[in-house]
């Protein structure tokens, strides 16, 4: 058994504290949470509580950490973590910033404490099934990808303030999901143009359209919006998601030179013959594979995380450059330019 504890028990962090409590190898070192209700949630569990995070892991010496505290908390408690030579997978953002995240990586790569990021949909069947095909050469070059989450939220959702405000919206909210899922499938992007959209009324987007051109000189397209009723998301299509009904269709287009395959419908599209083309049909295949629902998935790779069996999926430096392309979207709308990658991670404070 490892022992993990939960620093943060809100929404996703009660789903974490839920998850770990039926894993068969782990078992949680404590619930670490001012709130009430995360006292009484370790009470019905019959694990250890703490309130103080930094008190708590030098007393109970965890093997590992889930961080699911606000956005802003992720890189001291990192730091805490690694500091211990603690393990730890730190929710989406990896950070608030990417001052912040850049702190998070260096300190993760000096000593060598893996820190894993909870970009969960990369351990996702579809998504597995996706990377696979692509990395066995099916798909061939990717030429052109084009993917849309377009989902409505309720208005009492934007009853809590900070959903209104900077950073509370759709794009570090969902977006930031997407775009990992584009730099894992597709590889990394060199820049981004984009406008986003308030129509709401909020000072924070409620959506976005994206023009993306990765460093393999791939080309995509992306809109999203949580102000539009539709089937086309992956919190759908995926049947994943932990708060959605499962809609079965496609999301996200990939097209290459050999093939094309859209997810999470899982159809890979090609020529059955080297000769043939544009006026030829083409013949569609069935590329889905059954696996473990990806948040057991991603806990069970955390724990092997943990004991050093395997590398992080997303490391630190993985999720600080999903962050930066996520605020290059904010950005490019913003100045209504072309903003690169390299860019926002040398202003931020990162080597590219
Ligand atoms: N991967 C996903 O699908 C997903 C979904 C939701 C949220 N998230 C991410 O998870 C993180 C938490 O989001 P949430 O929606 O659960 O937020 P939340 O506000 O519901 O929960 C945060 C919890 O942290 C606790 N907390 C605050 N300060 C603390 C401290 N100093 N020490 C210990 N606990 C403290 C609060 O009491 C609260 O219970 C965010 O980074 C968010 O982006 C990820």
């Amino acid at each position: 058994m490892i022992r993990i504890a939960l620093l943060g028990a809100g929404l996703i962090g009660r789903e974490h504290a839920d998850l770990m409590a039926s894993h068969p190898d782990i078992a949680i070192a404590a619930i670490c949470d001012p709130s009430p209700e995360a006292a009484k949630l370790a009470e019905r569990l019959s694990v250890p509580y703490r309130s103080d995070y930094v008190a708590m892991l030098d007393e109970l010496r965890p093997d590992g950490a889930i961080i699911a505290l606000p956005n802003q908390l992720h890189a001291p408690a990192a730091l805490a973590c690694i500091e211990r030579g603690i393990a730890c997978l730190i929710e989406k953002p990896i950070a608030e910033s990417i001052a912040s995240a850049a702190r998070i990586v260096e300190a993760s790569e000096r000593t060598g404490v893996p820190v894993l990021v909870g970009h969960q949909r990369r351990h996702s069947p579809d998504i597995r099934a996706a990377k696979q095909a692509i990395a066995a050469g099916e798909l061939g070059d990717i030429v052109a990808v084009n993917g849309m989450t377009l989902f409505d939220k309720p208005a009492n959702y934007f009853d809590v303030a900070w959903r209104k405000s900077a950073g509370g919206g759709v794009l570090l909210i969902n977006l930031i999901h997407d775009i990992d899922i584009l730099r894992h499938l597709v590889g990394e992007i060199d820049s981004i143009r984009a406008f986003t959209s308030h129509a709401r009324g909020f000072a924070v987007e409620d959506g976005a359209s994206l023009s993306i051109r990765f460093a393999n000189g791939a080309l995509g397209s992306f809109i999203i919006s949580d102000n539009a009723v539709s089937p086309w998301a992956w919190e759908y299509s995926s049947g994943q998601a932990l708060y959605h009904p499962t809609q079965p269709g496609p999301c996200l287009f990939l097209a290459g030179r050999k093939a094309a395959l859209s997810v999470s419908d899982m159809y890979l599209w090609r020529h059955e013959r080297d000769d043939e083309h544009w006026q030829h049909p083409l013949a569609r295949h069935y590329r889905g594979a059954a696996g473990l629902p990806t948040y057991v998935a991603q806990l069970t790779h955390f724990a092997a995380v943990v004991r050093r069996e395997q590398q992080p999926l997303i490391t630190a430096r993985d999720g600080m450059a999903t962050l930066a392309a996520t605020l290059a979207v904010d950005l490019a709308a913003r100045e209504d330019r072309t903003v690169t990658l390299a860019e926002m991670l040398v202003q931020g404070g990162a080597a590219p």
